[in-house]
C-alpha cells in the first residue's frame, strides 16, 4: 500500500512540474539554441550564394546528421503513409529548426524520436559536424530542399466530406497557413501541404485538446469548437491540396541518391 501511495505522489508531483512548465513556456519564445541556430542558418544562407564550396560543405553536413533521421522518416524524407512518422521533406527550415529545439528542450513530447535528437547522438553519428545549433541549421537546410512525396497520405475513402473541409479551411486555416497550406517561412507557421492525414489528424486533435505543448494558442482557440468529424473534413481537405510541382519529387518511386 505504502509503495503505491508514494508512487502516486512522485506521479502528481510530476505532473505539477509538466503543468507549470506548460504555463512558463510560451509558443515562440525562442531563446538559446533555437535564436543561434536561426542565426547561423541565415549567415550560411547569405554566405552560400556566392560560394559553391561553401555551399557543397554545407550540404555534405546536412546529409551525415540526416542520417540519423532517415531511420524513422526514411531516406527521402517522406515519413509513412499511415501517419506514424511525418513528411519532413520541403518543409520550412525555421519550423524544422523550432520543431526539433521544441523536442530537444522537452516542450513538445515525442519520446520515440527524444533519444535520437540529442546532442550526444547526433554527434556520434556525424563527429565532423557536432551536434549542436550548426547541426541544426544544417539538418534543417538539407530537409528544406529534399523534394517532396508526390503520393501522401489521403483520408480514406468516405471518411471526410472535402468540399466542406475546404470551406472551414478558409475561414479558419488560411490566415496562419495560407491559401495552399504553404505556411509561412518568417512567422513559423508549418507547410502542411503534401502532409500525411492521419499524422495530421493526430496534430490537429493534440493540438486542440491541449496536448501538444508548443502549440500556438491562436490556433487553440481558432478550433475550440471543432467536432471530430469537422477536424476529419478540414484535415482531408489539407490533404489534397496539391503541391506544386517544382517542389515535388519525379515520382513516387524515386530514391534518393544520396544515400545509395
Ligand atoms: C526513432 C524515430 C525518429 C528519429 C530517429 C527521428 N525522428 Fe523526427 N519524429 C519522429 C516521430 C514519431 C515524429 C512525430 C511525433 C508526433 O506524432 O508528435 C517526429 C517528428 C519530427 C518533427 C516534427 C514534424 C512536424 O511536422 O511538426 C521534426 C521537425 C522531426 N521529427 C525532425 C527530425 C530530425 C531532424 C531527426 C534527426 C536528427 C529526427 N526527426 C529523427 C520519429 C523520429
Ligand atoms: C493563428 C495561426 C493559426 C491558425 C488560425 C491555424 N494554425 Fe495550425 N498551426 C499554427 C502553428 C504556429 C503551428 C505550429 C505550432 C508549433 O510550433 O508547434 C500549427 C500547427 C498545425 C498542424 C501540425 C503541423 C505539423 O507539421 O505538425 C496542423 C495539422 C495544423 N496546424 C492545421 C491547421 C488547420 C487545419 C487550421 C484551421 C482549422 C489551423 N491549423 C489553424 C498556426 C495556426
Amino acid at each position: 500500500m505504502r509503495g503505491k501511495k508514494f508512487g502516486l505522489l512522485v506521479i502528481g508531483a510530476g505532473l505539477a512540474a509538466l503543468l507549470m512548465g506548460t504555463q512558463a513556456q510560451a509558443w515562440n519564445e525562442g531563446g538559446g539554441e533555437q535564436d543561434e541556430a536561426l542565426k547561423i542558418l541565415l549567415e550560411l544562407k547569405k554566405k552560400m550564394k556566392n560560394d559553391p564550396k561553401l555551399k557543397e560543405k554545407v550540404r555534405k553536413d546536412g546529409i551525415a546528421v540526416y542520417e540519423v533521421c532517415s531511420a524513422c522518416h526514411t531516406t527521402e524524407g517522406w515519413g509513412t503513409k499511415d501517419g506514424t512518422f511525418p513528411q519532413l521533406a520541403g518543409q520550412h527550415d525555421t519550423v524544422i529548426i523550432k520543431q526539433l529545439a521544441d523536442i530537444r528542450a522537452g516542450n513538445r513530447d515525442n519520446p520515440t524520436m527524444y533519444p535520437f535528437a540529442l546532442p550526444k547522438e547526433i554527434k556520434n553519428a556525424a563527429p565532423e559536424v557536432g551536434g549542436g545549433p550548426y547541426a541544426l541549421a544544417v539538418v534543417a537546410n538539407y530537409i528544406y530542399n529534399l523534394p517532396m512525396n508526390p503520393d501522401n497520405g489521403k483520408a480514406p475513402p468516405g471518411e471526410a466530406n472535402l468540399e466542406r473541409g475546404k470551406k472551414l479551411y478558409e475561414e479558419n486555416c488560411v490566415r496562419c497557413h495560407g491559401p495552399h497550406g504553404e505556411g509561412s517561412e518568417e512567422k513559423f507557421y508549418p507547410k502542411i501541404q503534401g502532409q500525411h492525414y492521419k499524422y495530421m489528424l493526430r496534430q490537429f486533435e493534440w493540438i486542440r485538446d491541449g496536448k501538444r505543448r508548443n502549440a500556438n494558442p491562436d490556433m487553440v482557440k481558432q478550433i475550440k469548437g471543432f467536432t471530430d468529424q469537422d477536424m476529419k473534413d478540414v484535415i482531408g481537405y489539407v490533404a489534397s491540396i496539391p503541391v506544386p510541382k517544382e517542389k515535388l519529387a519525379p515520382s513516387k518511386d524515386w530514391v534518393n541518391p544520396d544515400y545509395e
